[in-house]
């Protein structure tokens, strides 16, 4: 059997969840693209901060605060580490991929997008990165335009040429697509914004936990993602900015620790990027994150994303053979991510979700937060099913056979 197939019977034991019955069968866990399960070794990294350093960060002169403090930045560091920035200090903490986006768009968009400038995203965003864009586009009367995408889904990077000459402020765009499982040219589109004068905004909720990313190879200016999608805990997300564009940048909110002096009228805001994280920030967090960088490291992203590359094809493969399925994105599976949307003719999403729950298979159904999406694919809903480094190509076969059994039992 292939290196990539194994990966997957390699770390399962690592995860306790995929040992329980659901619905009195083994549970098949095919919803990693919403949240990832977690390996032992970062359940117990948050039992131990809890156990034997738990404090406060940044603000206690004693042991385990200082413990708490350096556990903390050695998570950013391992962050930075991770796309390789150029420092720590242009790693964010954030709460997820979602807050990330937005304090772009107030902190930085906000006090650079004027009346009459141009924002390009796309029509294959997540709800997270185009409603900032709305919010962005009608506060500052800016011309907010939506790139298209073809039938396979791909960008049309011919719509891009549209824009050269217009003044283009921002660009947002997904590296991977959550519905079409598209993965975008992210080094082409930043050339085409840094041609357009355009900053570039990457949601890689989907790419940094499936990948190997290297901010500096791709040269954007922020990324965005999250740590419950890469084996780490919910609550702690990413924002990746150039230090140059932070340092220009305003706090997204005020309040504890973001401050060097506070004056009775005004006040000077602390280095970044700690000026970004007013209160108390989320350790547990980013305690679980370090882990899980470690776990996914030792692994390496080469091997996830190759595995993912195999069980989507094996997927694919067996999944046009049941016939009446349409899935959307592309036929290539090196250009895409590990997920796969679909509709079954004759079932509406929700109903065929909730049979498989029967079955013991989680599956994701609906807009997944992207109805314009949806809209263009001229469909309400999908089926969602998404893979991460414990999935086997049992579990597809499995799902296969479920859906087998109701289309026989609906005639179709
Ligand atoms: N954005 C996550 C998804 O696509 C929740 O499922």
């Amino acid at each position: 059997m292939d290196e990539a197939f194994e990966l997957g019977n390699r770390v399962r034991k690592d995860f306790p969840i995929l040992n329980r019955l659901v619905k009195g069968k083994p549970f098949v866990y095919l919803d990693s693209a919403a949240t990832t399960q977690k390996p032992i070794q970062v359940i117990e990294a948050i039992k131990n901060y809890y156990e034997t350093f738990n404090a406060n960060v940044h603000r206690g002169i004693y042991s385990i605060a200082e413990e708490a403090t350096a556990a903390y930045e050695n998570a950013r560091e391992k962050v930075a580490r991770l796309i390789n920035a150029r420092s720590p200090r242009e790693i964010v903490f954030t709460r997820n991929t979602t807050e990330a986006i937005n304090l772009v768009m107030y902190s930085w968009g906000q006090n650079n997008v004027r009346e009459g400038d141009m924002l390009l995203a796309t029509e294959m965003e997540h709800h997270s990165n185009l409603l900032p864009w709305h919010i962005l586009s009608k506060s500052k009367r800016a011309n907010l335009k939506l790139i298209g995408f073809d039938k396979e889904g791909f960008l049309r990077l011919d719509e891009l040429e549209k824009y050269k000459n217009e003044d283009v402020k921002l660009f947002a765009f997904t590296f991977a697509s959550n519905v079409l499982g598209t993965i975008n040219p992210v080094r082409e589109l930043v050339k085409y914004a840094k041609e357009m004068g355009a900053v570039t905004v990457v949601d890689a909720a989907q790419a940094v936990p499936h990948m190997p990313v290297d901010v500096q190879q791709l040269d954007c200016d922020f990324m965005a993602f999250s740590g419950h999608k890469m084996l780490g805990p919910m609550g702690i997300g990413v924002l990746y900015g150039k230090e140059r564009l932070l340092e220009e940048m305003e706090p997204f909110m005020v309040g504890g620790e973001m401050v060097k002096t506070v004056g009775f009228e005004s006040s000077e805001w602390n280095d970044v990027p700690w000026k970004f994280e007013a209160g108390t920030p989320n350790v547990e967090g980013a305690i679980g994150l370090a882990a899980a960088i470690d776990y996914l490291q030792h692994i390496g992203m080469d091997v996830i994303r190759r595995h993912e590359i195999k069980l989507t094809e094996y997927a694919l493969d067996v999944l046009v053979r049941i016939g009446e399925i349409t899935y959307y994105g592309p036929s290539s599976p090196e250009q895409r991510c590990g997920l796969i949307s679909f509709n079954l003719k004759g079932i509406h999403p929700h109903d065929l979700a909730m049979f498989l729950d029967n079955e013991g298979i989680a599956i994701r159904a609906g807009h997944h937060c992207a109805m314009l999406l949806h809209s263009k694919l001229g469909t309400v809903a999908s089926a969602r099913i998404s893979f991460y480094i414990y999935n086997i190509p049992s579990e597809v076969d499995l799902l296969v056979k479920s859906l087998e059994k109701i289309k026989r039992m609906l005639g179709i």
